[in-house]
C-alpha cells in the first residue's frame, strides 16, 4: 500500500513537472551571439519553437545585437514566449532593411507572449534626417521604406509585457487584424521630435488593451484606426507626444467602423493634444464612430486638452469645406482635470452633415493660465454636467492641433 501510494505521487509529480517544462531555446544554441547579428539565429530558433507541440521560450540574454528584418509566422503548434533582455540594434540606414512595412513582424498566430527587460533599438536618427512628411500627403513616394519597430498581424491571444521600443523609424507597434491583444507594462521611447512616429497604432482589431504604459514619442502616443473595437487604454503615462488618438478617420471607402474604446486613468504630459477624435472632411468614408469614452485623465500642460476634429486635413491635402460624412455618436469626456496650453481646453467641431450625437461633458476642469480653459464647439450640443465649460461661438481647431501627417 505504502509503495504503491509513494509510485502514485511520484508519478503525478512527474506528470506535473512535464506540463509545466516548457523548451528553452537561447539563441545561443543557434549561433546568435552578443554583437553579432542574430537574424539567422532567431529565424531558426523560431522554427524549432513554432514545430514543438509542447510550449516553448526563446531567450534572447542581456548583451547588444545586430538584427536585419524579420517575419515570425505561425501557425504554430504550441504557445510561443520570446524573452529578450538584451537590446536588439536595427541597421540605421533604412534603405539596408529587407522587410516589409515593419522591422521585427509577428504573424498569423495565437498564444505569442513578448516579455523581457530588453530593447527594440529601430536607430531612427538617421530616417527622422530623411522624413519628408508633406511628401507623403502630397502623393509622392519615397523609395526607401522607412519600417515601424514592431508589427502584430492577425495575432489572437497574446501579449507583449517588459520590453521597451526605441527610436523606431516610423510608427513604434503597428496592431492589425488581433483579437485579445494586451500590452502590459511596455515601455516606447523616441524623440519629442522624431517625425511620424506614433507609440502605439492598431486597427481591424478586437479586444485590444493597452495597460500601464509609458509612451514617450514625436507623434501620438496611441492612435486607434478603424476597425477598432473594445479597446481599451488603462494607465497610460503620455509625453512628450501628440496624444491619444481616435483616428485620422474617413479618407478611404474601405474602412471599417469604430466602437467601444474606453481610455482610462491617464496622464499626458506636455503633449500637443491629450485626447482627440479626428476624421476626415472633403473625403468618402461614411463610417461610424461610437461609444468613445475618456475619463479620469489628467492633462500637464497639455497644449490642446479635448478635441474632437472632423476637419482633420493636415498639409492642406484636401478642402475643408466639404464636411466629413463620418458620424460620431456617444461620446464622453469624465473627470478631466489639469492644465491647458490654450485658452481653448475643449474644442468640438463637428461635421455639418452628421452632426455629432450624444457628446458629454462631465467633471471637465482644466485651467488655463489658473482660470478655467473654454469650450467651442460647431455642429455639437454636448451635456454639461458638474463642473465643466459650456459650449461658446464656433471655433476652429488651433494649427497645432493638426500638425502631425495623419494616418
Ligand atoms: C483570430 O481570431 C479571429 C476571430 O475569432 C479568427 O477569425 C482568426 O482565424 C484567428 N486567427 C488566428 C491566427 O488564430
Ligand atoms: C486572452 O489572451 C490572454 C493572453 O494575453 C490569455 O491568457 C487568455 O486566455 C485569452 N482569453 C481568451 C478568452 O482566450
Ligand atoms: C509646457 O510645455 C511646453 C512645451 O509644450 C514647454 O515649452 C513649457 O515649458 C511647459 N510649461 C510648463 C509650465 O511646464
Amino acid at each position: 500500500m505504502k509503495f504503491s501510494t509513494a509510485i502514485i505521487v511520484s508519478f503525478l509529480f512527474l506528470a506535473e513537472f512535464c506540463a509545466v517544462q516548457s523548451l528553452v531555446l537561447d539563441i545561443s544554441k543557434f549561433g546568435g551571439a552578443p554583437n553579432s547579428d542574430i537574424t539567422l539565429a532567431l529565424g531558426n530558433a523560431w522554427k524549432e519553437a513554432c514545430a514543438s507541440t509542447t510550449a516553448s521560450k526563446i531567450v534572447i540574454p542581456g548583451g547588444t545585437y545586430k538584427m536585419g528584418g524579420i517575419e515570425l509566422k505561425g501557425p504554430c503548434k504550441a504557445p510561443i514566449e520570446v524573452q529578450v533582455d538584451g537590446t536588439i540594434q536595427a541597421p540605421a540606414d533604412p534603405s539596408q532593411i529587407k522587410a516589409a512595412d515593419q522591422w521585427v513582424k509577428f504573424l498569423y498566430m495565437e498564444h505569442l507572449t513578448l516579455s523581457g527587460k530588453g530593447v527594440f533599438d529601430g536607430q531612427g536618427a538617421t530616417a527622422y534626417k530623411q522624413a519628408q512628411p508633406a511628401a507623403a500627403w502630397s502623393g509622392k513616394k519615397s523609395n526607401v521604406k522607412i519600417l515601424m519597430n514592431l508589427g502584430f498581424m492577425f495575432v489572437n491571444n497574446s501579449m507583449v509585457t517588459g520590453v521597451t521600443s526605441k527610436d523606431s523609424k516610423n510608427f513604434h507597434v503597428m496592431v492589425l487584424g488581433c483579437n485579445n491583444f494586451t500590452f502590459d507594462g511596455f515601455t516606447v521611447t523616441a524623440p519629442s521630435d522624431s517625425p511620424n512616429t506614433d507609440g502605439i497604432h492598431m486597427g481591424r482589431s478586437t479586444d485590444v488593451k493597452i495597460l500601464n504604459t509609458n509612451i514617450g514619442t514625436g507623434d501620438d502616443c496611441v492612435s486607434l484606426g478603424d476597425g477598432s473595437r473594445k479597446i481599451t487604454v488603462q494607465g497610460v503615462k503620455c509625453g512628450p507626444g501628440h496624444g491619444i488618438s481616435v483616428g485620422s478617420l474617413g479618407r478611404y471607402t474601405t474602412e471599417d467602423n469604430v466602437e467601444g474604446v474606453t481610455v482610462k486613468s491617464c496622464t499626458l504630459t506636455a503633449t500637443q493634444n491629450g485626447v482627440r477624435i479626428k476624421t476626415w472632411p472633403d473625403a468618402p468614408g461614411t463610417i461610424t464612430v461610437s461609444d468613445i469614452h475618456f475619463e479620469d485623465i489628467t492633462m500637464n500642460n497639455v497644449t490642446n486638452p479635448i478635441i474632437i476634429d472632423q476637419e482633420y486635413c493636415p498639409w492642406n491635402a484636401c478642402n475643408k469645406k466639404v464636411p466629413s460624412k463620418v458620424k460620431l455618436s456617444k461620446t464622453s469626456f469624465k473627470n478631466i482635470q489639469g492644465t491647458s496650453g490654450a485658452p481653448e481646453g475643449v474644442v468640438l467641431v463637428c461635421s455639418s452633415t452628421v452632426p455629432c450625437d450624444g457628446v458629454e461633458l462631465n467633471n471637465v476642469d482644466v485651467k488655463f493660465n489658473g482660470k478655467p480653459a473654454i469650450a467651442k464647439c460647431s455642429n455639437v450640443k454636448p451635456t454639461v454636467t458638474g463642473t465643466a465649460p459650456a459650449c461658446q461661438a464656433p471655433g476652429a481647431v488651433p494649427a497645432a492641433g493638426r500638425k502631425s501627417p495623419a494616418k
